[in-house]
């Protein structure tokens, strides 16, 4: 009987398609690694901010709990934000002619809040509560990194390893106790 394909032909056809699967596959990983990566997560990025506010400055250097302006932080899900007034407290006395803090004189004087740029933002279908993890001694380093060394806020939140770490670290030393 006569050859209607050539004998070589199921080899061409077995070779597509596992270069048809090994195709699908690449690309696939490459999907994965860049919904992954630092650039679609955002992780390690710093975002521009009304004013160049510094966390190693005001806790590090000074020492002023995080409370002081993160007030909700053991109360409610949001950690909240600090109002104009509550920069007013010392920037009325202190820096108050400094050319950094014109948006916050801005802000007072027409009563509009300054535009914090969210740095970290789950999705809304990721629900996080503060409230529960600070009352339950999870220091803020313990996800948020030592924010007290960082002039500016990284997007450095490492909240999935949180569950898995070993009680005693849960629990933080006493300096995560105190806020830090
Ligand atoms: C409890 C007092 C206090 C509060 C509240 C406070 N600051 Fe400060 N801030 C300081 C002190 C003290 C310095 C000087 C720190 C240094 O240079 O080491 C400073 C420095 C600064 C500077 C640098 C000014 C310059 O010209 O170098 C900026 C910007 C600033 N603060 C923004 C803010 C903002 C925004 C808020 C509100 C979210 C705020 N601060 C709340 C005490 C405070
Ligand atoms: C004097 C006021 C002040 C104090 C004290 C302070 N913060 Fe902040 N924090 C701010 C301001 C203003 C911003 C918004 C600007 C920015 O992101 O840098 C901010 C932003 C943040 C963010 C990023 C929020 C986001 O957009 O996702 C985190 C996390 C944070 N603070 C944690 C802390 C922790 C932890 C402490 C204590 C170690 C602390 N803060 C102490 C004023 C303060
Ligand atoms: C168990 C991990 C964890 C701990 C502990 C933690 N945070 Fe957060 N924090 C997060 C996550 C996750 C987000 C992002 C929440 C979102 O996008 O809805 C966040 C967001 C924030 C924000 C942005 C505003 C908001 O509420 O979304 C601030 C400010 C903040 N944290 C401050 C603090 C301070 C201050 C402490 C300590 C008193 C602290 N956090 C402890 C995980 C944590």
């Amino acid at each position: 009987m006569a050859q209607i394909f050539h004998h070589s032909a199921n080899t061409l056809a077995r070779t597509s398609i596992l270069v048809g699967v090994l195709g699908v596959a690449s690309v696939l990983g490459v999907m994965v690694m860049f919904f992954n990566s630092a650039a679609a997560t955002g992780v390690g990025e710093i975002r521009e901010q009304p004013v160049p506010f510094s966390h190693a400055h005001h806790v590090g250097g000074e020492g002023i709990d995080c409370r002081y302006c993160h007030v909700s932080v053991d109360k409610e899900a949001s950690a909240g934000m600090p109002s104009t007034k509550t920069c007013m407290t010392c920037h009325s006395q202190i820096w108050k002619d400094s050319p950094l803090l014109e948006p916050v004189r801005a802000s007072l004087k027409s009563d509009q809040s300054l535009q914090w740029i969210r740095v970290h933002d789950l999705s809304d279908f990721a629900y996080f509560n503060h409230a529960i993890h600070v009352n339950k001694g999870v220091g803020c380093s313990t996800c948020h990194g030592r924010l007290d060394q960082m002039q500016l806020v990284q997007d450095a939140v490492i909240c999935p390893m949180v569950h898995q770490l070993p009680q005693e670290s849960r629990e933080g030393p006493a300096a995560a106790r105190q806020g830090l």
